[in-house]
């Protein structure tokens, strides 16, 4: 999947100038149900259009357009006859671009602003009122838009907030139409995309799967497959989708670690088995991790730990695998469930190895004699689950939340024991329980449980003094995990983990609640 490669018919493109907006951008796109990918701003616009992309989108980013060595584009991307839409940097890139005005004014403007439209019939605001609430990031603004082009919208700061061409289908706004805090955001997107650019809304996950599994066909022929399973969505999916296209020629491995969560192992071995029929290889390994980790609280050096051990038991189980069958065709391929934002993230779907390493205890030591197949390379974490669930998986595994590969072994400040172990699996099976129960899963991105082993404080229970441990709750809504905000939990939620966890789980007298948004605080406490 080389970026070189013709784009498929009805993709739009979204030229990357600061790229967590250019992510965004492409995943709106896809929620309107047309394929979009990312291209870094530094590709020569020859090479753009030679993809033949239904539309382009140029994104936001942090630069003014005056800054020396801030990015351009060359004037041709909007002489091809294809439709733009620009928005924000984009958009005074294009106004620069076309011979309009970008004062550098001072007047800053950051944050919600109330947008007034001046042209409530324009192909993008159609249907939208004629006062909206946008979201804005900016040190300059348009004072005279390009020739050819109407005003549509402005704001008591800015006289040019969005600019339309029908004739040329060039369009473009000052503000970000991705970010929730533009509230019309998705349907002047949408109003580009449909009625700018033309296009259908047909695109879906089904025909990801479709097109994956012929693809894994092809790329393993009569050959065979290992995917080490960690019991997170992306590479059960992955493993599902690659069991589809090649039967028991694929074989997955579990390392159980003994840092699973309550009834993850078995949801591998019991239900990701009975959904998929996957040939799976249990490793039960956790003497050896603990032994590994004992003694060890710094957070960095536990997870270096956990990540050698973890790789030599798979390249264990995968020897072994090798071996159990020696006449049958020969094991090339590892299956990774690398997604999209790795894709983008680490330069761009240009098909070269790229071994999640990053926060990954899957990380897999970069001289494995394998071929990776990644067949979900193109999707975005939202569009895996879907994935999942046409591919019939459980909802448990469809709708898990995030886990990191240390597990529970960065969730316990302090030494790794088997007792704490127990105390934080149980701790956090009650906090799960809960939150399931107050159907509150879809709200929350995640919410770690932190066990504070080397902390203690007094309590009283019954008619006795107690000195136990803490443990911390740690809700967080997100959108990608780079940020996160803490969640406002229901008090009677909290009140009902709280009770059951000092009534239930010996030796923790006290729960209490992390309000740290990301930045400054992480997501997890190691
Ligand atoms: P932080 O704590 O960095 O977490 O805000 C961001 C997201 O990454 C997960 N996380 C990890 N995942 N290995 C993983 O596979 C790790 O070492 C690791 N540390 C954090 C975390 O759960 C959150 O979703």
């Amino acid at each position: 999947m080389s970026s070189a490669t013709p784009a498929d018919p009805q993709t739009v493109l979204v030229v990357d100038f600061g790229a967590q907006y250019a992510q965004l951008i492409a995943r709106r796109v896809r929620e309107a149900r047309v394929y979009s990918e990312i291209v870094p701003s530094t590709t020569p616009v020859a090479e753009i259009l030679a993809r033949r992309p239904a539309a382009i989108i140029l994104s936001g980013g942090p630069s003014s357009v005056y800054e020396p060595g801030a990015p351009t584009l060359e004037r041709e991307i909007f002489e091809a006859g294809v439709p733009v839409f620009g928005m924000c940097y984009g958009f005074q890139l294009m106004a620069t671009a076309l011979g309009g005005t970008v004062d550098n004014t001072g007047a800053r403007e950051y944050g919600r602003t109330e947008l007034t439209v001046s042209r409530p019939g324009s192909t993008l605001f159609e249907g939208t009122p004629a006062e909206q609430s946008v979201w804005m990031s900016h040190g300059d603004a348009c004072s005279a838009a390009p020739e050819g082009f109407v005003v549509t919208a402005s704001t008591d700061v800015v006289p040019v907030a969005a600019f339309e061409d029908d004739a040329r289908r060039l369009y473009g706004v000052q503000y970000h139409p991705e970010v929730m805090h533009t509230v019309h955001g998705q349907q002047i997107l949408e109003h580009f995309l449909y009625r700018g650019a033309g296009l259908e809304p047909t695109w879906t996950t089904s025909g990801v799967v479709e097109e994956q599994i012929a693809l894994v066909r092809a790329q393993v022929g009569d050959r065979r497959a290992i995917c080490g399973l960690s019991g997170g969505v992306d590479s059960a999916v992955a493993a599902a989708l690659v069991q589809r296209a090649i039967g028991d020629r694929l074989t997955c491995v579990y390392v159980d670690h003994g840092l699973m969560r309550k009834g993850e192992t078995e949801q591998v071995e019991k239900d990701f088995v009975a959904a998929t029929g996957v040939k799976l290889k249990v490793v039960d390994a956790s003497e050896r991790f603990l032994a590994a980790l004992e003694g060890v609280s710094d957070p960095e050096q536990k997870r270096k730990i956990i990540g050698r051990e973890f790789i030599r038991v798979f390249e264990q189980a995968q020897a072994e695998i090798i071996a159990e069958a020696p006449g049958d065709q020969p094991v090339e391929f590892l299956v990774q469930g690398t997604l999209y934002p790795d894709v983008v993230e680490s330069g761009g779907g240009t098909g070269t190895a790229n071994i999640k390493s990053h926060h990954n205890v899957g990380g897999l030591p970069e001289d494995l004699q394998f071929q990776l197949v990644e067949p979900l390379r193109k999707l975005f974490k939202d569009e895996v689950r879907m994935v999942g669930q046409e591919l019939g998986l459980p909802e448990e595994i469809v709708q898990r939340q995030p886990f990191p590969g240390p597990g529970l072994g960065i969730r316990i400040v302090g030494e790794v024991t088997r007792e704490r172990l127990d105390l934080l699996r149980e701790a956090d099976a009650i906090a799960r329980e809960e939150l399931t129960a107050a159907g509150l899963d879809r709200e929350i991105w995640q919410c770690p449980v932190v066990l504070l082993a080397d902390v203690r404080s007094v309590g009283v229970q019954g008619d006795g003094r107690t000195y136990g441990h803490p443990v911390v709750l740690r809700p967080v809504s997100s959108e990608d995990a780079m940020t996160a905000d803490w969640s406002r939990l229901p008090y009677d939620v909290l009140a009902r983990i709280s009770t059951r966890i000092t009534n239930e789980v010996k030796d923790v007298n006290r729960v209490v609640l992390d309000v740290t948004s990301k930045p400054p605080g992480t997501i997890e406490w190691e």
